[in-house]
């Protein structure tokens, strides 16, 4: 049986490095990266660092508008999937490059599994909630990484070929946090100590885009009296740059890092800022509190179990709860056993 998974955004890179190494061993498995990234740091550093195999096609779509991105990747991807004829097309998350692989697959009539299917947050001014919804309503299997997104399926009328098999990420961040543990040096590359520092990322364009957010947070981060690592995505040192302010010098500016680098900052820092998505769940696996700069969250187990405050952009309720959260005594497993993969191979090979 042939499967293409079509990746192309940084996440995408993480959670193919552990459904791949398992597809391969019963599958043919194809990968079709799409170029949405394309930096090293981006994008090549996960295949060498996480083992990767390269990928079989490397369409160098790069960046562009919404639809000039999506529609290239749309017409190249349509060109890989004649030649190939695979039996199944996998895409993960919520990208442009997810819901471009699940189009042109689906109008081939070549079966399209969601890995990561089912999540919303109901706030369509996110790009990435239209590519899960379109998504999730033109896949036939759906993949889900919680229970309640096998509920939000069901409420959406889609209940054929949704398989609640925990997350993938997790599956990654239990494969390789020893790794990171024996293998990273970061800490002493930038000469800091566990827990005496927090962990910061943002780039999503609400808050990269709307210059007012992006100061509100920058300030935020300029008043937590505290040491701020800060890896900064390129969508949002642009963002900086144009805005010409920098925060205090508690913040620490560095550049995209790699898997390991990142997880092991993570389980090191006192706590962790941020508006991605994996982070939020990465935060929750290491044990390591989460303060989301959004207005809503997709992951909403961890805001429940008390491990995830999402606060917005306003920067006095940043540093407040930067300051007062406490982390809870509980810690219960949300997102699976750290075997997602292997579920979704067990799966798929029912439809061989
Ligand atoms: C994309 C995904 C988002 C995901 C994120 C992960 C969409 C709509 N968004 O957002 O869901 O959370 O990836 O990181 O698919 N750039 C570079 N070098 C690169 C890549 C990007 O300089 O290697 C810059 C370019 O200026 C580009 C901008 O970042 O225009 C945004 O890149 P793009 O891929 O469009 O969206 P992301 O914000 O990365
Ligand atoms: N990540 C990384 N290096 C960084 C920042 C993030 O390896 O400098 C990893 C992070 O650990 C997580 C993933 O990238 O596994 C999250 O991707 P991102 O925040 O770009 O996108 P999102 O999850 O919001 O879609």
């Amino acid at each position: 049986m042939k499967i293409v998974s079509i990746v192309g955004a940084r996440p995408q890179f993480i959670k193919v490095a552990v459904v791949s190494r398992v597809l391969r061993e019963q599958f043919h498995e194809v990968i079709l990266n799409t170029g949405q990234h394309y930096d090293d740091g981006m994008s090549g550093i996960f295949f060498r660092e996480l083992g990767i195999s390269n990928p079989d096609y490397n369409l160098g779509v790069g960046s562009g508008s919404h639809a000039k991105q999506t529609g290239e990747m749309l017409a190249k991807i349509e060109a890989v999937l004649l030649k190939e004829t695979p039996d199944w097309v996998l895409v993960y998350g919520d990208t442009n490059s997810t819901l471009a692989g699940a189009l042109a697959a689906a109008k081939l009539h070549v079966p399209v599994a969601h890995v990561e299917a089912g999540l919303r947050s109901y706030n369509r001014a996110m790009p990435e909630e239209i590519n899960r919804i379109a998504t999730d309503h033109i896949s036939d299997l759906l993949f889900c990484p919680t229970f309640s997104a096998s509920e939000i399926l069901r409420g959406e009328g889609i209940s054929r070929g949704v398989y609640v098999v925990g997350d993938v990420m997790y599956d990654a961040v239990m494969r390789y946090l020893a790794i990171a543990e024996k293998q990273s040096r970061i800490l002493e590359i930038l000469r800091i100590t566990p827990k005496k520092f927090l962990l910061a990322t943002i780039h999503r364009p609400s808050n990269t885009d709307n210059i007012e957010n992006l100061r509100e947070i920058l300030c935020a981060f300029g008043s937590v009296n505290e040491l701020i690592v800060f890896p900064v995505h390129p969508r949002t040192r642009k963002a900086i740059e144009a805005l010409g302010t920098r925060a205090n010098d508690n913040v620490r500016f560095i550049e995209p890092v790699g898997y390991l680098d990142m997880l092991w900052l993570e389980k090191n820092a006192r706590l962790i800022l941020t508006d991605s998505g994996g982070l939020q769940k990465e935060a929750y696996a290491v044990g390591v509190p989460c303060i989301t700069l959004r207005t809503e969250t997709e992951w909403i187990e961890t805001v429940k179990t008390g491990w995830n405050a999402v606060v917005g952009t306003n920067r006095e309720l940043i540093v407040e709860t930067v300051k007062n959260f406490v982390a809870p005594d509980t810690h219960p497993d949300l997102f699976g056993d750290g075997h997602a993969s292997e579920k979704i191979a067990t799966h798929l090979l029912e439809f061989k």
